[in-house]
């Protein structure tokens, strides 16, 4: 399913990045500065978007090899410098607040342990530092988060463990990080937060 999945990704998405998802892709990337974390950098869907003279040191971790592969052909086409992790947001292999900002964009609905990614975040950001997030989650509309519920389980079989369902934001006040910006499309099923360590 990780080979399929990848192998599928970026032609599945194509048309929403087109219609919409590059410009939030680009609004929340581009200014980010200084030492960047990436979870879950897929095949490396915002790497044209980082402003190469901001970024001091651009980190991804990603735990599947396929998505990996190609992530790094789309740092090569774009000239940036990534250093590359093969390995989960759950336990990541970094010190305390090594990074200023810690992005990740439509991950949370398939980790397998939000609390626990949550709070991998928030060691690994500097204090002051920004957790950065773009995920799609379980609306405020009842019969749509219905909906929602009824297609996870069929869904997460064909998206690699991905849920539609997830109430992202709830885990990350739970966490302690404080909610600095949230701003939903589509009747909320597409959120973006910012959130200070
Ligand atoms: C829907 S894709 C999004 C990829 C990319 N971030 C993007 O915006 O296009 C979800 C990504 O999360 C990764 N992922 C799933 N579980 C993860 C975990 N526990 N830790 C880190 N990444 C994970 C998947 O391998 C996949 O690359």
């Amino acid at each position: 399913m990780a080979k399929l999945f990848a192998s599928v990704y970026d032609t599945l998405m194509g048309p929403l990045e087109k219609r919409w998802i590059a410009r939030v892709r680009r609004k929340i990337v581009s200014g980010l500065e200084g030492e960047i974390l990436e979870i879950g950098s897929g095949t490396g869907a915002n790497f044209p978007y980082y402003s190469k003279g901001n970024v001091d040191r651009l980190v991804s971790i990603e735990p599947n090899p396929y998505m990996l592969d190609q992530a790094r052909e789309r740092a090569e086409e774009n000239g940036l410098q990534v250093e590359f992790h093969k390995g989960m947001a759950e336990s990541l292999p970094f010190r305390d607040g090594e990074f200023d900002t810690v992005i990740a964009t439509l991950v949370l609905c398939s980790v397998k342990d939000p609390n626990q990614v949550f709070n991998e975040m928030k060691r690994v950001c500097k204090k002051g530092g920004r957790i950065v997030l773009f995920e799609h989650v379980r609306t405020e509309s009842k019969s749509l988060a219905a909906l929602q519920d009824f297609l996870t389980p069929a869904w997460k079989r064909l998206c690699d463990g991905c849920h539609l369902n997830r109430d992202t934001g709830r885990y990350m006040r739970e966490s302690g990080i404080e909610m600095i910006k949230e701003k939903k499309y589509f009747k909320g099923i597409f959120v973006e937060y910012e959130g200070k360590v």
